[in-house]
């Protein structure tokens, strides 16, 4: 298992030069975390994690997957933000973003709970009806609206189909391990919990029961997405930027920020990488968008994307951003370009080459053509979109975020601006505790 970190194409931006000045900052912001010196280092439990989890909780996800996948057509998994992105990501990736409707021996899986839309509720609600299903719910806090919303609604739908003693065995809480208000239901009515640990956060957590009971449940296995991760832990301990990539990326990222840079753009030529790069975009933005500082992670799926940004990084973007590609170097499948007779789609140049390569292509053109426009292009090369290997790229992006924001200066471990929405709200649906604000905000708004 291994990862190619190229910055070559970004040289003429950040050079050598500008990435070695920052190598003893990188390192030093490697020992802050390995050391558990920084701001936010009662939350580093995912730095020993993929070696060091609980095997005993371990072999009751792989039960409760088991159990899920022989007992429901449909797996209802309720969260938001770092309690849903990573699962989904890596059913996308490694099964596929059309999933649910692939031929397969394991249940649909739907993510619910990271809005409050009520058609999205009501759509789900209704493509339940005539079907066996089961319920994971996942909030570390166990207080979030969001999925404490859709709980109520698929907690009821269960029961309405199922026997209490059945209902019970289809409800799956992923949750802290003692506090918080699913703790308690989940203990009073006897459901199956699972433990966010406390020294990991939200969007750190993808490799605890967080995001491992829905992956092991759309048959993906966990073990190689672990041993990948394992890997990734030994493997990025080096101190310097030329035997270590995680501070070489994070040297790099904070040279561009440097230089006025205010967008990290995470690229992908496969449209089921568009997951991870949400994942990814939750990761950097909640960890390093603080104090006024941080590069706002934005993404891209090319060549899609070509036909709608395309225009705007090529003419515009070089003030503003820089772009990071996820590349695999074999692809999932390929499909060969046949011949055709009269080739009146003048298309018979391409016969016999395969599609995978015709986008390798794309993504060489596109990387000439934006860094000729001054988009400077940073390159992740993977081996394969594998369990290990994408096991190990998400070991190798928490530790990039974590070191990139200790060089930033910012507690790559809090989330303190994701309260303020949720206070406003609360005032202004008048829960109980929030009565002072309510009349302020509504005064603002124009509504009272
Ligand atoms: O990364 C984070 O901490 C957040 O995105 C949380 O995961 C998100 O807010 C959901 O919180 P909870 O799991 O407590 O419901």
């Amino acid at each position: 298992m291994s990862i190619k970190f190229v910055t070559s194409h970004a040289e003429s931006i950040v050079s050598a030069d500008d990435i070695k000045r920052l190598e003893p900052q990188a390192v030093a912001a490697l020992e802050t975390l390995n050391n558990k010196t920084g701001e936010g280092s009662d939350f580093l439990g995912w730095v020993t994690l993929p070696q060091d989890y609980d095997k005993e909780e371990f072999a009751r996800i792989k039960k409760a997957a088991e159990y899920i996948k022989g007992n429901c057509d449909i797996l209802i998994v309720i969260g938001i933000g770092g309690s849903y992105l990573g699962a989904r990501a890596v059913i996308e990736c490694l099964k596929s973003p059309n999933y649910n409707s692939l031929k397969k021996d394991t249940p649909d899986i739907y993510f619910i709970g990271n809005t409050i839309s009520p058609s999205m509720v009501t759509e789900l609600v209704s493509i339940c009806e005539d079907k066996d299903i089961c319920v994971n719910v996942i909030s570390k806090s166990g207080t979030t609206t969001e999925p404490a919303i859709a709980f109520r609604i698929f907690r009821d739908l269960v029961y309405k189909k199922y026997s209490p003693e059945e209902a019970a065995k289809r409800i799956f809480c992923t949750t802290d391990r003692a506090k918080g208000t699913l703790k308690a239901l989940a203990d009073s009515e006897g459901y199956e919990t699972f433990v966010v640990p406390d020294d990991v956060g939200g969007r750190f957590s993808v490799l605890t029961a967080v995001g491992l009971l829905p992956i092991a449940a759309s048959g993906i296995d966990i073990d190689a997405l672990m041993q990948g991760a394992a890997e990734a832990q030994n493997d990025f301990n080096g101190k310097t930027v030329e035997d270590n990539a995680v501070l070489k990326y994070a040297a790099v990222r904070n040279a561009f920020y440097n230089k006025g840079k205010k967008l990290e753009c995470f690229v992908s030529y496969e449209p089921c990488m568009a997951m991870f790069n949400e994942w990814l975009k939750q990761l950097f933005g909640e960890s390093e968008g603080k104090d006024g500082k941080g590069l706002f992670p934005v993404s891209c799926v090319f060549s899609t994307d070509l036909h709608s940004l395309g225009q705007y990084i090529q003419e515009s973007g070089s003030s503003l951003m820089f772009e990071t590609v996820i590349k695999f170097n074999k692809p999932k499948d390929d499909f060969v370009i046949t011949e055709q007779e009269g080739n009146i789609d003048g298309l018979n140049f391409l016969a016999g080459k395969t599609m995978s390569y015709v986008n390798e292509k794309a993504r060489q053109g596109t990387l000439l053509a934006h860094t000729d426009g001054g988009v400077g292009n940073l390159v992740v090369e993977c081996d394969e979109i594998s369990e290990k290997e994408i096991g190990y790229l998400i070991y190798f992006y928490e530790k990039v975020c974590a070191v990139s924001g200790y060089i930033l200066g910012v507690n790559p471990f809090n989330q303190p601006g994701v309260e303020s929405y949720k206070k406003n709200m609360f005032a202004l649906l008048g829960k109980p505790g929030y009565e002072n604000e309510k009349e302020t905000l509504e005064k603002r708004l124009g509504i009272c």
